[in-house]
């Protein structure tokens, strides 16, 4: 059923390995991995999440080293900005939007997957950014950042397999880091989780469906089986955003959402054509949320 496995290049569980604070020497939520703990030397998870967001190494980017086991004591907020390996040519240039035709071609197969790898890596350091950025949140929230930080790097790891199985590599085509362009005008960890995890992150759990019958069509059923894996991986990523919203809101509505969303942001931008209900209820919203971000429409 699953067209691919992480690639063996990928991080030996890179960041569930961490084990976060102490608390009066007990061991508290520690993440089975079977994996042995990676970081000796000392170091924070604070300055390993800062190291990726800054790293300009692609190797890096894609192959971090495991997250350590300490997390700094009284650590101030900071707010990094990426570093973009030389092999990436960052475009401000919007991308031209795909037609299901074009599929056909395994370069714009490839060209698609490489954007979607560049929304994952982006993903992957914004999940460093908000734990850097909000270091006064609970520290299970901040476990589940580095948590799903870990996820994304390896859908990053997942794409570029499949972009090397059609010829091409990372690096092939240009990047463009929107989502840096937006999400760090957060300024709480309630406007993060409403625009990253139920905006963003639950708009693919609709456009993850769409891209999948499209490279069906097209008959690139290992592209579609990896779209399916992936969206079914982010429901849980949407979940997360969205208990931790309900929590720091007292169980906010979609008024509250829409609210917390930094302008100019609206929920056009945040959802797919066709609302996936069964899978938004699965990430935790409610029906009465669901209706009215279907319903929602722009004022004149
Ligand atoms: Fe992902
Ligand atoms: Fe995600």
């Amino acid at each position: 059923m699953v067209a691919f496995e992480a690639p063996s290049e990928l991080p030996r569980d890179a960041v569930s390995d961490t084990t976060l604070g102490r608390t009066s020497g007990v061991e508290e939520d520690r993440v089975d991995t079977g994996d042995t703990v990676g970081a000796t030397t000392g170091e924070t998870v604070e300055e390993w999440a800062r190291a990726y967001v800054e790293s300009t190494s692609l190797a890096h980017k894609c192959t971090p080293p495991p997250a350590p086991l300490r997390w700094a004591e009284a650590p101030s907020p900071c707010d990094p900005r990426p570093g973009r390996p030389p092999e990436l040519r960052v475009s401000l240039a919007k991308p031209r939007s795909v037609k299901l035709g074009a599929l056909r071609a395994p370069e714009a197969r490839a060209r698609l997957l490489h954007k979607f790898w560049h929304h994952e890596l982006q993903a992957a350091e914004l999940m460093c950014w908000a734990l850097l950025r909000f270091p006064d949140t609970e520290p299970e929230f901040r476990r589940g950042l580095v948590r799903i930080c870990r996820d994304e790097i390896r859908h990053m790891g997942l794409y570029q397999r499949h972009i090397e199985a059609l010829g091409y590599r990372v690096g092939a085509f240009p990047v463009r880091d929107w989502f840096w362009e937006r999400v760090p005008t957060c300024e709480t960890p309630v406007q993060f989780v409403a625009l990253l995890g139920m905006g963003f992150e639950a708009a693919n759990l609709e456009h993850t469906p769409r891209f999948a019958t499209w490279f069906r069509a097209v008959g690139d059923e290992a592209g579609a089986v990896l779209q399916e894996r992936v969206g079914r991986e982010e429901v849980g990523h949407v979940r997360f955003a969205t208990r931790w919203f309900r929590r720091w809101t007292n169980g906010g509505d979609f008024d509250t959402w829409c609210a917390s969303l930094p302008p100019p942001l609206t929920p056009l931008l945040l959802r797919g054509k066709t609302i996936q209900r069964e899978r938004r209820l699965l990430a935790g919203m409610d029906a009465a949320f669901i209706d009215r971000l279907e319903a929602w429409r722009p004022s004149p």
